[in-house]
């Protein structure tokens, strides 16, 4: 899954909407770090404040409730999060003295699962800790820290932490955008030697396809043409079918394409052990499941996939892609990578190198390995030194780079569709996506956003293509 920081989108809310003047008008400014699970999941916090009144702002000094939604994957995650609260401790101070109330302050992520009550020690202004396990409680939780408690809530619930959301959603109307994202699954049992995400999450858990169905079908009908359905490792999904059964991401693929409304699906991210037949099947049916796939290999030789426990070698992955592109031969790949896993020699090294040039990506996110306290690998004394890494990482990226610009530039000259979700920077320009995720920058006006037009593509932008629209609806 792509680990990049950004801060939670904008949220426009609905300002007819009657049922919000009942409350007491309050502001929420959530700072989302990481990956797309964490954006899902401020949105999904700020749906379940606005039943208590809160409606998101982007100022933090005008916030209540300030909440920094954390992400662990990387090193120093935690000291960051102390840093950045001493920054809002200023903040909150100020407030106070200009007389605009008091701010509570919140973490939430990764962070707050890993570190739990050790954030309420060390960090006095903090007034409530809550890990993803337990946002549905969030409200509740929020009186509590309203009434001078400081809540800690890291526990794995035992409840089903997914039939709540709906209810709080009923409250709220929210525009999405043309594109959203659809959280099916949530936690992973793979246990790659590396990776915290099975210790903060906890184990898979996959939403009923009928909860799934319903919620894409609310989507549709407020105008999001594009889904992508979200797990942090989606492609195990296992949930129960409408009619009992059991489906797993294959089926519940083909029964979303039935959707009135939706044009396009696409899913993130994927372990290479959890593609099977239908899944597959569904890749060669589905005009409407796009061609781009992010599947991580994370490294080539058979020895480093090995001590990381993915549980596949090399070969595997490469017959793997192999048999997808037979199923979708204009299919992109996408993949995650790490340098320097220790016990990494340059021969291995070379294996990641070589699998990059058989496979060739589209893009790719790729890291050097940090050691992440609590994970078998974190133990092993054969760590990397810096140096090599860094010069690793360079190599790997300058690889990856040059197939990303080979793959975008293989654009160049062919017509596409591209779904349309935004103003651009110049006047009447709109900005899409296609098929490939690429951005795509193209003159249209603007009531052409949420439509999905045709594109020839005429050149290459450092970030994005540029086209010509040459048909639409
Ligand atoms: N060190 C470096 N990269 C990591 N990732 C996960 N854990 C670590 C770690 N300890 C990367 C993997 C994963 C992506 C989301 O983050 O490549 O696929
Ligand atoms: Fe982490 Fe591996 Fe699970 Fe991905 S599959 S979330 S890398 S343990």
């Amino acid at each position: 899954m792509p680990y990049v920081p950004k801060n939670a989108p904008s949220n426009e809310r609905d300002p007819d909407k009657a049922d919000m003047t009942a409350f007491e008008d309050k502001k929420v400014f959530v700072k989302t770090y990481g990956c797309q699970m964490n954006v899902y999941d401020s949105n999904r916090m700020m749906d379940s404040l606005a039943t208590k009144g809160y409606s998101p702002t982007e100022a933090m000094e005008d916030a209540d409730l300030v909440i920094l939604n954390t992400c662990h994957i990387r090193e120093k995650a935690a000291e960051k999060v102390y840093s950045e609260l001493g920054r809002i401790r200023q903040v909150k101070e100020k407030r106070a003295k200009d007389g605009k109330g008091e701010m509570k302050i919140g973490i939430a992520g990764c962070v707050a699962q890993a570190e739990g009550q050790e954030i309420i020690r060390r960090a006095p202004v903090v007034d409530l800790v809550v890990g993803p396990q337990a946002y549905h409680k969030l409200p509740d939780l929020l009186d509590k820290a309203n009434h001078g408690t400081r809540v800690v809530e890291t526990d794995f619930p035992l409840e089903d932490k997914f039939a709540v959301l709906p209810d709080a959603r009923k409250e709220v109307t929210r525009k999405r955008g043309v594109s959203s994202f659809l959280t099916v699954q949530e936690g992973c049992d793979k246990f790659c030697s590396f990776c915290v995400v099975p210790y903060t999450r906890g184990a898979e858990v996959s939403r009923p396809a009928s909860q799934i169905i319903h919620e894409a079908e609310k989507l549709a009908a407020a105008g999001v043409r594009e889904v992508t359905l979200l797990g942090q490792n989606v492609n195990a999904y296992h949930g129960e079918s409408p009619d009992g059964g059991d489906w797993g991401l294959g089926e519940l693929l083909f029964r979303l394409a039935e959707i009135d409304g939706l044009d396009r699906l696409r899913y993130t991210t994927s372990h290479p052990r959890d593609m099977d037949d239908t899944l597959m099947a569904a890749h060669r049916d589905l005009d409407i499941l796009m061609p781009y796939l992010h599947l991580p290999v994370q490294a080539g030789s058979d020895k480093v996939l090995k001590a990381m426990n993915r549980q596949h070698t090399y070969d595997d992955y490469v017959r793997l892609i192999d048999r997808i592109r037979s199923a979708r031969p204009d299919i992109a790949l996408s993949g995650d990578f790490i340098v320097g896993f220790p016990g990494e020699t340059d021969e291995d090294f070379e294996e990641t190198m070589r699998i990059v040039r058989e496979v060739t990506y589209a893009s790719a996110y790729s890291f050097k390995y940090s050691p992440r306290p609590g994970t078998p690998a974190a133990d092993s004394e054969d760590q990397i030194e810096e140096a090599i890494k860094s010069e690793r990482l360079y190599r790997l990226q300058d690889l990856l780079a040059q197939q990303q610009k080979d793959f975008n530039a293989s654009k160049v000259g062919t017509e596409m569709t591209v779904l349309l979700e935004r103003k651009g920077r110049e006047p009447g320009q709109l900005v899409g996506k296609s098929p490939w995720l690429q951005a795509v920058q193209v003159d249209a006006a603007e009531e052409l956003i949420g439509e999905i037009v045709t594109v020839k593509v005429d050149n290459l932008g450092s970030n994005s293509l540029f086209g010509t629209m040459i048909d639409r609806p």
